[in-house]
Parts: structure tokens; C-alpha cells; sequence
């Protein structure tokens, strides 16, 4: 007798705008959940819209490309804050489920509001808003020099971030006069950045990974160090409920990072530098790192699933960035990974499929174990070998610990 198939369940979908690597990785986390990810893309060869086969192409202020997108998807959520939020408001009226939603993300999106709406609930350096060059030259004369000049809106990667060490009329002018809004804040001096990421879902159940330590160079992050070394545990409670407490009071659905500076290794000394809601640079350690990845986590929550394990796999892992090269690289990046996959059969390697531009962020790589000296060393290596295409400690392939790694792996 033959037995008709039943027609395969349908299964959620999200609709992502952006295709970077952040979508990207989210898809990877969808197809383990039965799912595909549903991408806004501007160009075929965005990192996400290489993979995915549900990609629509258009831009992220085109309210026709938003409406696309979101028909028949069952959320709407991004890997960039590049979206008008009146355009979200419009999606929203219309009855699209977006997550995190307009009144929330506008916090990720403008440095301004989300400084105003955390006054009383966290700490901040002291900051003002700028409209002629004279409001910079007030704030440092309360805080003194150097000052951060900033782009509220549309920064990433430190492009939007100049440290004045005085006066700069000229700079701030020419700025405004672009049309860049601006605010200055007082430069904080601290003994390292730290970022705490939680999940919100629309049940209001949340969860949050342990503390991590974020390295930057130049206004870039280059490394993460998970859990953050030497933090003492009333720290880290206090940093996870304030990201916690943010979350509920801006009504975050989805994923929230929080960037926060370490004035003096105590609770009292966390200040709060900036917001993500989305997958974020400071949690990618979490794919192998722990039992539940940002990006898994990011689609329940918006999906409003039951939130999974953030527990550690293992004491320590450590993510480095790997960064386009400042000159052509002459080992093919091929041959890098063969190199890599020989020294370190360890080290996880995730490429975005973006092509080599000096300081672009085209992949990333996490090492785990159970010494932070030893993982940070073999991540940096295994970051910066597949950056330049040196080993930085002059490992040869062809010399004697080469042949001590081949040994073992034969034994
Ligand atoms: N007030 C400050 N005092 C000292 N350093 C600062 C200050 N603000 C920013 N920085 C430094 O500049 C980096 C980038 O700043 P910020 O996070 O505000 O900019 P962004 O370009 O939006 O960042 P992202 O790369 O996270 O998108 C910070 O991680 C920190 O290293
Ligand atoms: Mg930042």
C-alpha cells in the first residue's frame, strides 16, 4: 500500500537584513534548527548571500526591499544597525514582527539616545552633544584633554571615533558640515575593555555567557578572552545583571551586547562605552566555546523559543580576529590553512568569503584549553600566520618542531 509522504512541517523563518559575516554565521546556527536564513543583501558576494539560498537583494533603507523581505517571514531582525528606524516603525505598523524592535534598537543605533536612556541605570563617561566646535572645547574643559570625538550614528570598526588631544575646530566644522551628528565624551582611562552579552526573548526569559575581555588596536577589536582573566566574581555578577537590567529596560528582544570599560577591576568601576543587538564581534568565541552559540541563541530568542546552556565547554577560549593584511600576502590562503590545519589540528577557522583588504576583518579563529597563556598564544599565531602568511615566532614547517608535530600525529 503505498503511503502518501506528509507534507514536511514548516519550519520558522527569519529574515536577516544584512549578509555580512554576522548572517552568515547566524545561517550556520538555522540550519542546525531545520531552518534557512532568509538574508537582505546589497551585493551577491556578501558574505551570507554566498551561502544562503533564500537571498533577496536590495538596500537596507528601501522600505520595498524591507516589505519584501519580511513577507512570510516569521521575524525580521538584523546583522547591522544600518536601518532606518522609521522604516522599522513603518514594517512594525504594517504588522511585521520585528526583533528587536524599533523603540529598542534605536539604542544600538544612536550613541545619544542610548546615553540618555541609560542615565540612573549605568555608569557613563561624561559626554555632550555637538553642534559647533565650541561644545567639544566645553566638555574638555570640565573633563580635560585628550577627548573622544564621536559619530552618533553609523560608526563601526573605530571609523566614527577621533581622540582630540586639543582643539580641532577644523575637524569638528568640516564633520558637521557633512552632516555627520556628533557627540564628545570624556576619555576614559581604564585597565581593559569588557563586553557581556545576554539574550532576551519576547517571554522575557534571559541568559547570559560569562564576561569576556575584548582587546582593541586601533578602535578595532582583534581579540577576545572568555572568561575575562582575574575578574573577580561580584564583578562579573554585577556586569551580567546590569546587561540584564538593560535589556529588560529597553525591552531587547534577540541578543545584546554590552561594551563596557574596566576603570578599576570592581562593580563600581564598570562604564558602560556602547550597545549591540545582534550577534556581536565579543561572542563569537561561543561557537565552540560554549554549549549554546550567540547565533543559535539570537534565532530562539527572536523566534521566542526556550533559550539554550551559555556554560562554557571549556575554562578558556580565546577568538582572534583575522585581519586583511597591510601588504599582498604571498602564500595563498589555501596553502595558510593547510599550514594552519598542520601546526595547530586544534585551532577552529572561520573565513567570511570576503576578499583581503589591509585591516578588514575577513575571518576569525578560536583556540580552547585550559591555560590562557598557552590558547592566546596559539590563537594570536594562528590569526596573524593566516593575516600575512608569517608565523610570528618563526615556525618553519620544515624544521624540528615540525617534524615533533608530525611524530605525534602518527603515533
Ligand atoms: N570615551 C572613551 N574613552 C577611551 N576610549 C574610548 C572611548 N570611547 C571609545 N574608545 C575606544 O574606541 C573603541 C571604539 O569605540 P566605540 O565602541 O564607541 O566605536 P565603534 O566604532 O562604534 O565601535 P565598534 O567597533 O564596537 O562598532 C572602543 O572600543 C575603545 O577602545
Ligand atoms: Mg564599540
Amino acid at each position: 500500500m503505498d503511503v502518501p509522504a506528509a507534507p514536511p512541517d514548516r519550519l520558522p523563518v527569519v529574515a536577516m537584513v544584512g549578509a555580512g559575516q554576522l548572517a552568515r554565521m547566524t545561517h550556520q546556527a538555522a540550519i542546525a534548527l531545520g531552518q534557512s536564513l532568509r538574508v537582505l543583501a546589497t551585493a551577491a558576494s556578501d558574505p551570507a548571500a554566498l551561502v544562503c539560498a533564500d537571498v533577496h537583494l536590495g538596500a537596507p533603507d528601501d522600505l520595498e526591499a524591507l516589505r519584501g523581505l519580511a513577507r512570510g517571514a516569521d521575524a525580521v531582525t538584523f546583522d547591522h544597525e544600518g536601518v532606518p528606524n522609521e522604516l522599522l516603525r513603518a514594517l512594525t505598523a504594517e504588522g511585521v514582527v520585528v526583533r528587536p524592535g524599533p523603540d529598542a534598537l534605536v539604542h544600538a543605533q544612536d550613541k545619544l539616545v542610548m546615553r540618555r536612556a541609560l542615565e540612573g541605570l549605568a555608569r557613563m563617561p561624561a559626554y555632550a552633544e555637538v553642534r559647533s566646535p565650541a561644545d567639544v572645547d566645553a566638555l574638555a574643559r570640565r573633563t580635560g584633554w585628550p577627548t573622544v570625538l564621536k559619530a552618533v550614528r553609523g560608526g563601526y570598526d573605530g571609523r566614527g571615533v577621533w581622540l582630540l588631544d586639543g582643539p580641532d575646530p577644523a575637524l569638528v566644522a568640516e564633520l558637521l558640515a557633512a552632516g555627520t551628528p556628533l557627540m564628545a565624551e570624556q576619555a576614559v582611562s581604564m585597565r581593559r575593555e569588557l563586553a557581556v552579552q545576554v539574550a532576551r526573548s519576547p517571554h522575557g526569559q534571559a541568559a547570559a555567557w560569562p564576561v569576556v575581555e575584548t582587546v582593541q588596536r586601533d578602535g578595532q577589536c582583534v581579540e577576545v578572552l572568555a572568561p575575562a582573566p582575574d575578574l573577580d566574581p561580584t564583578t562579573v555578577a554585577a556586569a551580567q545583571q546590569l546587561a540584564l537590567r538593560i535589556a529588560d529596560r529597553l525591552d531587547v528582544t534577540g541578543l545584546l551586547a554590552v561594551e563596557l570599560f574596566d576603570t578599576d577591576g570592581t562593580a563600581a568601576g564598570l562604564v558602560v562605552n556602547e550597545l549591540a543587538m545582534r550577534p556581536h564581534n565579543s561572542g563569537h568565541w561561543t561557537i565552540e566555546g560554549a554549549r549554546t552559540s550567540q547565533f543559535e541563541q539570537h534565532l530562539r530568542a527572536v523566534l521566542d523559543y526556550p533559550l539554550g546552556a551559555t556554560e562554557p565547554t571549556a575554562p578558556v577560549a580565546v577568538m582572534a580576529n583575522v585581519l586583511g593584511a597591510a601588504t599582498p600576502v604571498a602564500v595563498p590562503l589555501d596553502e595558510r590553512c593547510h599550514h594552519l590545519f598542520g601546526r595547530f589540528p586544534d585551532v577552529k577557522v572561520h573565513l567570511y568569503g570576503k576578499a583581503e583588504r589591509p585591516a578588514r576583518k575577513v575571518g576569525h579563529v578560536t583556540a580552547l584549553g585550559a591555560r590562557l597563556e598557552e590558547v592566546r598564544a596559539r590563537a594570536a599565531l594562528a590569526a596573524s600566520w593566516l593575516s600575512t602568511g608569517e608565523w610570528a615566532d618563526g615556525w618553519s614547517p620544515y624544521g624540528p618542531d615540525a617534524a615533533r608535530t608530525r611524530e605525534v600525529f602518527r603515533a
